[in-house]
């Protein structure tokens, strides 16, 4: 049995991927390299001390997808690649629909001709609501999104659960990720934003490692404990490993099953400075700024439910986290 994994050499996929592989799994890996770099795959491999096939192809193209399709015994797929910046996706909606959907949809129909019945998908905390009581659970309302990016997966995931609901005997999860930060202990495959990074722990990564002059928080006068805001940061092997975990639950599943992965601990802007700074011995200089536009003062999710359906917890800590990622930033500095 074999998964075809897209956006593989991404962030997340390539963790993931090494998770799978560590796990026994056969997989077949695609991505476009719109975001990520050739070189991954051959990092995967070697730490995962395996080879698999990977093909360099953007998934809408339907008849490349129909080859691996029909070339592969494809038990299940886990849907990674897409778009995903939140300011870029303002500024672009276009192209963040028509990727993040249409991929989805042209995978939906490759699935559908060849048969296959399990689908795992990359969907984000960002579907939910901002109204709602914390923590988040699955049945939290969602909708309302701030952004083109966060529609996206809001509409994916109604796709999805139309689909399954036509479909006879589908199995789908939608995995909600929360914060994902950190790399592989390794220090070889970890995040490494082209850009100057939105988010905060490539940001205090780079200004630790002097790339950056000074972390700028973006409002100190929250509604939180001191000020700044709350999140559910969560390690990117942690999440990995919760990918694996739902490979096994669609084996006696069907329909569409939901699934926060994150910690359960809210962590706030300040309070991950610190972590950052006792993991690494590194300070990082920063300086209050006003608040980020759709901002939430808090987010944290509930656990309980993938810890009772899937068998999976995050294990690893903020500490843990920021270790990985600072041995990560100065291999690629
Ligand atoms: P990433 O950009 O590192 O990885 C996505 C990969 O998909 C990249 O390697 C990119 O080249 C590839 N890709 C994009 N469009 C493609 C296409 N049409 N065909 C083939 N390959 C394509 O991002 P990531 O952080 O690893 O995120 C992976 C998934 O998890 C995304 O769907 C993202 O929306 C979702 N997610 C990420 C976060 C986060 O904070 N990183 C949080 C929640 C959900
Ligand atoms: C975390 C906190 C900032 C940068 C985003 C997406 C979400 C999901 C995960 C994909 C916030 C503060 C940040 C900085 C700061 N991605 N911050 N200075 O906004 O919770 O979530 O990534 O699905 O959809 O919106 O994460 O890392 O950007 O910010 O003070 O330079 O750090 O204000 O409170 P966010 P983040």
């Amino acid at each position: 049995m074999t998964i075809f994994v897209t956006g593989g050499a991404g962030y997340i996929g390539s963790h993931v991927v090494i998770e799978l592989l560590e796990q026994g799994h056969n997989v077949v890996v695609a991505d476009n390299f719109s975001n990520s770099k050739r070189g991954v795959i051959e990092r995967i491999c070697r730490l995962a001390g395996r080879e698999f096939p990977f093909y360099e192809m953007d998934i809408r193209d339907a008849d490349g997808l129909g080859r691996i399709f029909s070339e592969y015994r494809i038990d299940s797929i886990i849907h990674l690649a897409g778009l995903k910046a939140v300011g870029e996706s303002v500024s672009k909606p276009l192209e963040y629909y028509a990727n993040n959907l249409e991929s989805t949809m042209v995978l939906i129909d490759a699935m559908k001709t060849h048969n296959v019945k399990k689908f795992i998908f990359s969907s984000s905390a960002t579907v939910y609501s901002a109204d709602n009581e914390m923590p988040l659970t699955e049945e939290s309302r969602t909708g309302g999104c701030t952004n083109p990016y966060g529609w996206t997966k809001f509409m994916c995931e109604q796709i999805l659960c139309d689909y399954a609901n036509a479909a006879n005997g589908c199995a789908v999860v939608l995995l909600r990720y929360f914060n994902p930060i950190g790399a592989h202990p390794s220090g070889l495959i970890g995040e490494d934003p082209q850009d100057i990074p939105n988010n905060l722990m490539p940001y205090i990564a780079q200004t630790a490692a002097g790339r950056l002059p000074f972390l700028s928080v973006f409002g100190d006068d929250y509604d939180t404990p001191d000020g700044t805001c709350v999140r559910d940061y969560i390690h990117v092997s942690d999440l990995a490993a919760g990918h694996v975990a739902a490979i096994k639950h669609l084996d006696s599943n069907s329909g569409v099953s939901v699934f926060n992965l994150g910690t359960g601990k809210g962590v706030s802007v300040l309070e991950f400075v610190a972590a950052f700074e006792e993991a690494t011995g590194v300070s990082i200089p920063k300086k209050t700024a006003g608040r980020r536009s759709g901002d939430l003062p808090l987010q944290c999710a509930s656990t309980e439910k993938a810890k009772r359906e899937l068998g999976w917890e995050a294990k690893r800590t903020l500490y843990d986290a920021c270790v990985d990622t600072w041995r990560w930033q100065k291999g690629i500095d």
